[in-house]
């Protein structure tokens, strides 16, 4: 179980910006900051916590569980496709194969859900029967199982990531056909290796996004994150039939408490600065990613945190480099 009182004791110790010394800063995403070095990348994942395009909050310990949630399904899913793992030296850090990041988004999808313009369910109700180039049946119901898992790829845009089908991506000469059959292969399989070691664990994957890279041979590997909270949906399997059964919302692993405080307390849109997010929102949300995490691999995680977070990651970078 969580321990609430280092989460407490860690409320102020998060990694929010970084600045390390000794390796080249490339990109800094919304949740992670890439740098470079002897040709590898290092993927640092932060506490950011993102909603609205912005950062809303830094919470404890949630790089953390993200990278080791990765390195758990990375290691799980390398018998289907290779990885871009190489190693992982801190918690936050993985260092990585630099790959050439297909421009398309691979969203698998288990169940017929979501609320945003780009989610299977909004479509569908709008009436959209075909999606992202797949036929979908009549008669579908909220949150219902697909017969099988559907791939509804988006590209990778700088605003808003856009629905496409596989032939506009073959046409397009996004991807070559070669290399898309191969990721529709690998991402399938990634996908249901997902479900069946989360319904061990007593969850549902519900749907999740992949990216896929080329290496220096041309290789199509996986890269990125794989079944982070961040990346995935998962919900709780012995009450999901009975809360379909009877219209009611599946439970789930939820950050929208946070966005809704946002929602009552600014104009997350529009206004310049943030409030703060009150503490028991913040810790309440690293005890959330903590929880699933430990539930899901069955590991327990281990708080690192006799150190400044930024300072023990600087330690970290310079010994796996001088080593
Ligand atoms: N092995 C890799 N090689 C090159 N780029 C990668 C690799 N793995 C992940 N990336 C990229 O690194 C970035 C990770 O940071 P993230 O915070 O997710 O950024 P974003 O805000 O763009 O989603 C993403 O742009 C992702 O495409
Ligand atoms: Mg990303």
């Amino acid at each position: 179980m969580p321990d609430r009182a280092i989460i407490k004791a860690n409320l102020k110790n998060t990694l929010t910006k970084t600045d390390f010394q000794g390796v080249n800063s490339v990109y800094k995403g919304k949740v992670r900051d890439t740098y470079e070095k002897d040709g590898k990348y290092i993927l640092v994942t932060t506490d950011r916590q993102s909603a609205f395009d912005r950062i809303l909050a830094s919470v404890p310990f949630k790089g953390s569980v993200l990278n080791l949630f990765s390195a758990f399904w990375f290691e799980k899913t390398k018998d289907i496709i290779d990885n871009h793992l190489i190693s992982i030296p801190d918690p936050n850090i993985a260092i990585v194969k630099k790959v050439t990041i297909l421009p398309v988004e691979v969203v698998v999808r288990g169940y017929i859900t979501g609320t945003t313009d780009t989610s299977a369910w909004v479509n569908y109700k709008n009436g959209e029967r075909l999606f992202c180039g797949v036929q979908l049946p009549e008669g579908m119901k909220k949150n219902q199982k697909f017969d099988t898992p559907i791939i509804t790829p988006t590209t990778k845009e700088e605003k808003h990531d856009a629905k496409i089908s596989r032939d506009e991506i073959i046409s397009k000469g996004l991807v070559s056909e070669e290399n898309w059959n191969k990721v529709e292969k690998a991402a399938l399989a990634i996908f249901q290796r997902g479900q069946e070691i989360a319904a061990e664990k007593g969850f549902i994957l519900v749907d999740t996004k992949y990216e896929f890279g080329l290496d220096e041979m041309g290789n199509v590997i996986l890269a990125d994150e794989v079944h982070t909270p961040d990346s995935s949906r998962y919900w709780i399997a012995d009450t999901y039939e009975e809360r379909f059964n009877a219209g009611e919302e599946p439970q789930n692993f939820d950050k929208e408490f946070l966005r809704i405080w946002f929602v009552e307390h600014c104009d997350p849109y529009n206004d310049e600065v943030l409030p703060d997010a009150p503490d028991e929102l913040v810790e309440e949300l690293s005890y959330r990613y903590i929880d699933i995490y430990e539930k899901l691999t069955g590991k327990e995680f281990k708080y690192n945190a006799d150190m400044p977070i930024h300072e023990r990651i600087q330690k970290s970078l310079n010994q796996y480099f001088s080593g």
